[in-house]
C-alpha cells in the first residue's frame, strides 16, 4: 500500500502523525547539527527547508520520530 504524499505539507509532526510518506534525514540531520555552526539552507523552491526546520524544531524539543 502506498503511502500519502506530503503535498504542502512542512510540520514534521503533522506528517509522522497522520503516515505521510517522508524521507528520512536523520543522518544529515546528525551531521548538521555536529559539524555546522551557521547554516543557509540555499536550496531551490519545494526542496524541504521548512520541513527540515520543524524537523529540527521537534528534535530539540524531545520530542520522537516514532511516537
Ligand atoms: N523529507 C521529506 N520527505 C517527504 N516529503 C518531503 C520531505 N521534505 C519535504 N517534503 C515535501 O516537499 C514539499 C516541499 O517541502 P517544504 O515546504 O518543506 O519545502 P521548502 O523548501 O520550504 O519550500 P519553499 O521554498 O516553497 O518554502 C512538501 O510537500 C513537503 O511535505
Ligand atoms: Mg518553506
Amino acid at each position: 500500500m502506498l503511502k500519502k504524499l506530503p503535498i504542502g505539507r512542512q510540520d514534521f509532526r503533522v506528517i509522522r502523525e497522520n503516515n505521510y510518506l517522508y524521507v528520512d534525514k536523520t543522518k544529515y540531520v546528525y551531521e548538521l547539527i555536529e559539524n555546522v555552526d551557521i547554516c543557509f539552507l540555499s536550496r531551490p523552491r519545494r526542496f524541504g527547508k521548512s520541513l527540515l526546520v520543524s524537523t529540527l524544531e521537534e528534535l530539540f524539543k524531545g520530542n520522537s520520530a516514532t511516537g
